[in-house]
C-alpha cells in the first residue's frame, strides 16, 4: 500500500530552496541547524522524488563573488540529477534596506534598488527557464496608519508590477507572475493581504493576463479564510498560477507546517479544488509547491522526514479525495444535496425576468425541503478517516 504514495516526478513536486534549507532561526532565538549546501538539498530533494526546485535570490546566491560559481554548481546538480527550477523569486525582505518596504518603500532609492534587484533576478529566471516568477511583498505594509500611504504604495506597486511585465515582454521572456498574498508578518499589516483583495488589484494592471497569484495555505488561515474556497475562487478567474501548501492551526502566527499538518480537513478539501472538485476541467495542473518550515526542534534528520512528508501526504490526500469522489454513495449524497442543480443557470435558456417573476413558489415547501448536507460531509469525514 504504502508504495501507492511514493511521489514521482510525474506528481510535479517542488520545494523552495529556503524550506529545508532554514536553518531555525526565530525571532527567539539564532540557527538551531547548519546551513545546507543547495547542491545537496538538489540531491536530496531528488531521490525523495521531488520533480522541480524554487528559489529566493539570495538563498542561492548570497554574494557576486560567488555568484557563477555557485550556479555553475547548481546547474550541474540540476542536469544530474534531472530537476529543475520552474519558479523563482526575489528576496526584497531579509536585507534592512528593505525594513520600511521594497517596492512600496517610502524612500524612492529604496524603491529603485529593489526594481533593479527584481529586474536582475527576471533575468536569471528566464535563464534557468523558470515559468513563474513569484512576488511575495513581506515588508510591503506598515504598522501605523499614518506612516504608509496606502493609496501611493498601490500606484507604486501598480507601476513595478506593469514596469516588470513590459521588461519581460520586451526582453520575450515567457514567464508570468504569481502574487503572494499575506495578511501579517513581517509586516503589521501587509498590503495585498489575502486572495480576493489581490484579484482585484491584478485588475488594475496593464498587463493582467500576465499576473496571477500564489496563494499560501498557511496565510489565508491566518486570516480566518477558508482556503480550498479561495483557491477554487483563483481558479474560477484563471489566477492560480502557482501554490504555496503547507500547513496551519488557524489564526495566530505563520506556522509553515508541513503539509497535512494542524488543519487536515482544510487540506482534504483543497486537495479536492486542486482535482478540480469533481469537474477534471477546473483542476489546476501547475507545480505542486511546497512553503513550509521543517520546525526548529528538528535535526537535519527531521528536515528530509518532514520534506518526504509533504509530498506523502498530498498523495494520500490525493488517494482519498479521490476515491470520495469515485464512491457511488457519495455521487447519490450529491444529487441528494442539489450540488448538480447549481450547475443549470437560474434563468433558464429563452426565459425572461418576467417568467421568473410570474411563476408560483410554494415557498413552504421550499423552506422545509431536506438539503442533506451533513449526510454528504459525513461521507467525505469517513473517506478521510480511511472507515470507507
Ligand atoms: C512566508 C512566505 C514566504 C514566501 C517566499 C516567496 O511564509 O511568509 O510564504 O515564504 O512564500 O518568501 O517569496
Ligand atoms: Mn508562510
Ligand atoms: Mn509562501
Amino acid at each position: 500500500m504504502s508504495s501507492t504514495y511514493t511521489p514521482t516526478p510525474e506528481d510535479k513536486f517542488s520545494f523552495g530552496l529556503w524550506t529545508v534549507g532554514w536553518e531555525g532561526v526565530d525571532v527567539f532565538g539564532p540557527a538551531s541547524r547548519a546551513p545546507l549546501d543547495p547542491v545537496e538539498s538538489v540531491h536530496k530533494l531528488a531521490e525523495l522524488g521531488a520533480a522541480a526546485i524554487t528559489f529566493h535570490d539570495d538563498d542561492l546566491l548570497p554574494d557576486d563573488a560567488t555568484r557563477q560559481q555557485t550556479l555553475d554548481r547548481y546547474t550541474k546538480a540540476l542536469a544530474d540529477t534531472g530537476l529543475r527550477t520552474e519558479m523563482v523569486t526575489t528576496n526584497l525582505f531579509s536585507h534592512p534596506v528593505f525594513k520600511e518596504g521594497g517596492l512600496t518603500a517610502n524612500n524612492r532609492e529604496v524603491r529603485r534598488y529593489a526594481t533593479a534587484k527584481v529586474l536582475r533576478n527576471i533575468d536569471l529566471a528566464a535563464e534557468l527557464g523558470a515559468e513563474t516568477f513569484v512576488m511575495w511583498g513581506g515588508r510591503e505594509g506598515a504598522e501605523h496608519g499614518a506612516s504608509k500611504n496606502i493609496h501611493a504604495a498601490l500606484d507604486r506597486l501598480r507601476d513595478s508590477l506593469d514596469l516588470v511585465c513590459d521588461y519581460v515582454r520586451e526582453q520575450g521572456y515567457t514567464m508570468r507572475f504569481a502574487i503572494e498574498p499575506k495578511p501579517n508578518e513581517p509586516r503589521g499589516d501587509i498590503l495585498l493581504p489575502t486572495i480576493g483583495h489581490a484579484i482585484a488589484f491584478i485588475n488594475e494592471l496593464q498587463h493582467p493576463e500576465m499576473v496571477g497569484l500564489n496563494p499560501e495555505v498557511g496565510h489565508e488561515e491566518m486570516a480566518g479564510l477558508n482556503f480550498a474556497q479561495g483557491v477554487a475562487q483563483a481558479l474560477w478567474h484563471g489566477k492560480l498560477f502557482h501554490i504555496d501548501l503547507n500547513g496551519q492551526h488557524g489564526p495566530r502566527f505563520d506556522q509553515d507546517l508541513r503539509f497535512g499538518a494542524g488543519n487536515l480537513r482544510g487540506a482534504f478539501w483543497t486537495v479536492d479544488t486542486m482535482l478540480g472538485a469533481g469537474h477534471a476541467d477546473h483542476a489546476y495542473d501547475g507545480y505542486v509547491h511546497f512553503d513550509y518550515k521543517p520546525p526548529r526542534a528538528e535535526a537535519v534528520d527531521g528536515v528530509w522526514a518532514s520534506a518526504a512528508a509533504c509530498m506523502r501526504n498530498y498523495l494520500i490526500l490525493r488517494d482519498k479525495v479521490q476515491a470520495f469522489r469515485a464512491d457511488p454513495e457519495v455521487q447519490q449524497a450529491l444529487e441528494a444535496a442539489g450540488v448538480t442543480e447549481l450547475d443549470q443557470p437560474t434563468l433558464a435558456e429563452g426565459e425572461s425576468l418576467a417568467d421568473l417573476r410570474e411563476a408560483s413558489y410554494d415557498v413552504t415547501a421550499l423552506a422545509e425541503r431536506s438539503v442533506a448536507m451533513e449526510a454528504l460531509d459525513q461521507l467525505a469525514m469517513e473517506h478521510l478517516l480511511g472507515v470507507r
